[in-house]
């Protein structure tokens, strides 16, 4: 299950992703986590020290692309796979659960309460956008399509403040995106807008109050966002001083901190997964994508990239050629 933090610059996503990871990694579940945003900070939040931070993938997109491609006749070579180049037959597919492929031995470290941590590495903003061909967050975009995550098997991901994630068909990527939202009116703004953009292409989205102080706080989100709120997180002395240096583990955490954080991982256990439409989003973003650069960008017509006899998911049976 793969599930997207969001929300508006400083609202607690890279924090709450953090405390979510390490707490299925508790639970036993291997967890992947990523970190998508422009400024890189999930490793610290993860208690990662500086040095042992993995290779970003978006320094190495090339090989990652090929990789990926295996022998995928329809993607010539890995110049001309982009960010939204589906898989098809003879792609290599990524599995969470069984991570001794070459893209996670190489691009993923171990943090110390156990989940396992990739990097975008740091970009520029105008790192962002559909026009941006070298895109490090496309990285991202290109191991979710090749992903076959099933129950059980988690991808956390720390994503880009506010709506810039619309910018491509990420969003669609995920089984359920949080929204981090601090009960003021700018943290609502931003849950308003990513609802509405959300709510056209079906994606799922939870609310998860932040820094909540007390009853009012909790009345207001209530009131702004009615029943997407999910959950909210009180302020955490413990998450403060996480901040100010001082060593932290799952077990610093508040109870009812940690009574939240069953809250998410029961709510994204019970989403159900949508396979069908992850395919026909990948395809729709990809021609999207194809004619507003990338043909131009390569050169080629990418629609040809698209393999109608490619089933995304679990399944192993798909169409002979
Ligand atoms: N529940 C909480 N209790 C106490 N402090 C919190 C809580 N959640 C977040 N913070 C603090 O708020 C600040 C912003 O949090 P964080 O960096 O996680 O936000 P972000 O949404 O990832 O920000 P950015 O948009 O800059 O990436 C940090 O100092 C963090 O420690
Ligand atoms: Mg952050």
């Amino acid at each position: 299950m793969r599930v997207a933090f969001v929300g508006k610059g400083g609202s607690g996503k890279t924090t709450l992703s953090a405390l979510f990871a390490r707490y299925v990694a508790a639970r036993g579940g291997p967890v992947v986590a990523i970190d998508a945003d422009i400024n890189q900070h999930l490793g610290m939040a993860l208690g990662m020290p500086q040095d042992a931070l993995p290779r970003p993938m978006g320094a190495h997109l090339t090989e990652i692309k090929e990789y990926l491609r295996g022998d995928n006749p329809l993607i010539s070579s890995a110049a001309a796979m982009v960010k939204t180049t589906p898989p098809g037959r003879g792609s290599r597919l990524l599995h969470p659960g069984d991570p001794d492929d070459p893209v996670h031995t190489r691009f993923s470290a171990i943090t110390p309460d156990g989940p396992r941590l990739m990097v975008t590495g740091p970009f520029e903003e105008t790192d962002l956008g559909v026009a941006c061909y070298h895109s490090k967050v496309g990285a991202v975009e290109l191991y979710l399509n090749h992903l076959v995550d099933g129950a059980g098997e988690y991808v956390v991901v720390d994503m880009t403040a506010g709506a810039d994630s619309f910018a491509s068909g990420l969003f669609t990527r995920f089984d359920l995106t949080f929204l981090v939202a601090e009960p003021t009116r700018q943290g609502v703004g931003v849950y308003r807008q990513y609802r509405d953009y959300a709510a056209d292409f079906d994606v799922p989205v939870a609310v998860v109050g932040n820094k909540v102080h007390g009853p009012s706080d909790v009345a207001f989100l209530r009131e702004h966002v009615g029943d997407d709120l999910l959950v909210c997180l009180e302020h955490s002395a413990a998450v403060r001083a996480m901040e100010q240096g001082r060593p932290f583990t799952l077990g610093d955490l508040e109870p009812a901190g940690m009574k939240a954080l069953g809250t998410l991982l029961a709510r994204l256990d019970a989403q159900e997964k949508d396979w069908w439409k992850f395919g026909q989003q990948a395809v729709e973003f990809h021609l999207r994508n194809a004619r507003a650069w990338a043909n131009r960008a390569t050169g080629e017509d990418l629609a040809a990239q698209v393999d109608p006899g490619f089933v995304f998911g679990p399944t192993r049976v798909s169409l002979p050629r």
